[in-house]
């Protein structure tokens, strides 16, 4: 595997995830699998990438799209098997890149076996005590036993024949489990193990913010979104303190293993001071940094949430993050295509116009501002194509849980989880064998946008992917270590990295003159001459 320096890689990793459902189908079930994705690792190789991360590929009855787990050492049909799953980490490593799976602790789904054996085995046992049960309020127990709310619209309470209720801050089919109780621990470590076994390199660790729950179950008082930072650090289960003794004891079992295996934390946290806990030394690694994926596209939003992050991480000696877009929010082609541009994205609820052509503007500046910042960085797959979000995709055929819990308020995340366009001109565009129909449809103007149309194409997004990335990966300046900030004008963002690095994004509306350097080694969109114009990034050498 390659490395710039003796650092560990995960410290300046780019790391592409992988939507396994959407990313290539290799036996015509339109849904994506295991040998998609082996089909398409050269692909991977050569877009310059480090480390792909894929999203639970796990038997489940795939309620959540697979983020209800139910055998955390299986794999699920519909993918593959564990034997392919072995190969497919070992081609991976063959063409020098990382794996890193998703683990999914906060709950599990209702057919888990663990489960099963709480439902049958009744209030007080045992098995009951691995996840959140108890007694209803009021007269005969009927209503919940508290206010939360379930992440996907609803109360995250649903009661069982025999009167008790579960709590499950997801879908109903994703009780949560109890992180007090020490057989849930030692059977997840259990799970590291096998995989580590197996040789991936790391986890992400689905709502890592979520484990602990307070003792006593208090009112939350309050609507809850588990995308939305808590806006209070004593929150009754996000974020409370006792998350981070399991991660420690997380870390000891990945330190174990030869490699520097690491974990990502998905961590939805009130600031990078509260992030910052996370990745303290004796825990985890990295984890993702959602308050960038959230800032405006305007300079100052920008500037400030890149100093708060460099500056939180670097009291703890743990290297930033840099993400964009995941399978939970809208692509930012489109969020940055509309006048308000900071949150997670408007989801079809909106009226605001969209400017689809400002959004790639945007979105290719982004993309080089992104990798020039020191520390690692998450490329969400179909975003080196330039993909916007499916708005329109009918009613009747919306998958994600969050159009039923919601009743049917909310579309959902299904618009970012389309099927990827690899080549031709009409669905499924490569995605699988002729004639497949994709488990989400696929727009028929994607034809455009698909892998084998944008390659060879130096205007496109995917050029503008490979060639940052291989510059990333030549030049010693990018990747892990620090920026300094130069003068500018207001509105402009310019910073250098050594040696001989400068980065400009010019979102000032006027045009920037550039300062004195020796190459122009990639920008964003046309330049004039030394002028930047207006949403436009450059990568200098000095
Ligand atoms: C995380 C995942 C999301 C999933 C949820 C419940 O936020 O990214 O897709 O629905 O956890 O597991």
């Amino acid at each position: 595997m390659q490395e710039k320096d003796s650092a560990p890689w995960w410290r300046s990793a780019v790391i592409y995830q992988i939507y396994i459902r959407s990313f290539a189908d290799s036996d015509g079930d339109g849904v994506g699998d295991i040998d998609g994705i082996r089909s398409r690792l050269p692909y991977l190789r050569d877009l310059g990438i480090d480390a792909v991360w894929i999203t639970p590929w796990y038997p489940s009855p795939m309620v959540d799209a697979g983020y209800d787990v139910a055998d955390y050492t299986g794999i699920d049909p519909m993918f593959g098997t564990v034997a392919g799953a072995e190969a497919f980490i070992a081609d991976a490593h063959g063409h020098g890149l990382r794996v890193i799976l998703d683990i999914v602790p906060n709950h599990t789904s209702d057919r888990h076996a663990w489960f099963e054996a709480a439902m049958a085995a009744g209030p007080g046992s045992a098995e009951r005590d691995r996840y959140v049960f108890r007694p209803g309020q009021g007269e005969d127990g009927a209503l919940p036993p508290n206010d939360w709310r379930s992440t996907f619209g609803g109360s995250a309470w649903t009661r069982v024949p025999d009167g008790e209720w579960y709590l499950h801050l997801f879908a109903d089919a994703q009780p949560d489990l109890n992180w007090n109780n020490v057989e849930v621990r030692h059977d997840f470590e259990k799970v590291l193990g096998f995989w580590f076994d197996r040789g991936v390199d790391g986890f992400r660790i689905d709502v890592a913010h979520g484990l602990i729950k307070q003792d006593s179950l208090p009112d939350a008082g309050e609507t809850n979104d588990v995308l939305e930072p808590t806006k209070r650090d004593d929150h009754p289960h996000w974020d409370r303190d006792g998350v981070h003794e399991i991660y420690r004891d997380w870390r000891k079992v990945a330190d174990r293993y030869d490699g520097d295996r690491a974990f990502v934390a998905e961590a939805w946290v009130s600031g990078p001071q509260r992030l910052a806990r996370y990745v303290s030394p004796g825990e985890l690694q990295t984890a993702f940094n959602f308050d960038y994926l959230r800032a405006a596209w305007d300079a100052a939003s920008l500037r400030t949430v890149i100093d708060s992050s460099l500056e939180a991480l670097a009291e703890v000696g743990a290297p930033a993050t840099w993400v964009l877009s995941n399978h939970d929010v809208v692509r930012h082609v489109t969020r940055y295509g509309r006048t308000h541009t900071e949150g997670r994205g408007p989801r079809a609820d909106t009226t605001e116009p969209l400017d689809l052509a400002l959004g790639t503007r945007r979105a290719r500046a982004a993309a080089l501002l992104m990798l020039a910042l020191p520390g690692g960085a998450y490329v969400y797959q179909g975003e080196e194509l330039g993909l916007p979000e499916v708005e329109d995709i009918p009613e009747e055929l919306l998958q994600d849980p969050v159009w039923e819990r919601s009743g049917h308020s909310a579309r959902g995340r299904d618009g970012c989880r389309v099927p990827l366009p690899w080549s031709g001109d009409a669905p499924p565009f490569g995605f699988g064998p002729d004639g497949v129909t994709t488990w989400l449809p696929q727009p028929e103007s994607w034809g455009d946008l698909s892998a084998q149309a944008q390659a060879g194409d130096a205007n496109s997004m995917l050029e503008l992917y490979r060639a940052a990335l291989r510059l990333r990966r030549d030049l010693p300046a990018l990747g892990e270590g620090s920026l300094r900030w130069h003068e500018s004008p207001e509105g402009v963002l310019l910073f250098s990295r050594t040696p001989g690095f400068v980065c400009a994004l010019n979102l000032s509306g006027a045009p920037f003159t550039l300062p004195a350097h020796n190459d122009i080694l990639l920008a964003s969109g046309p330049l004039d001459g030394d002028v930047l114009p207006h949403d436009t990034a450059v990568w200098l050498a000095v």
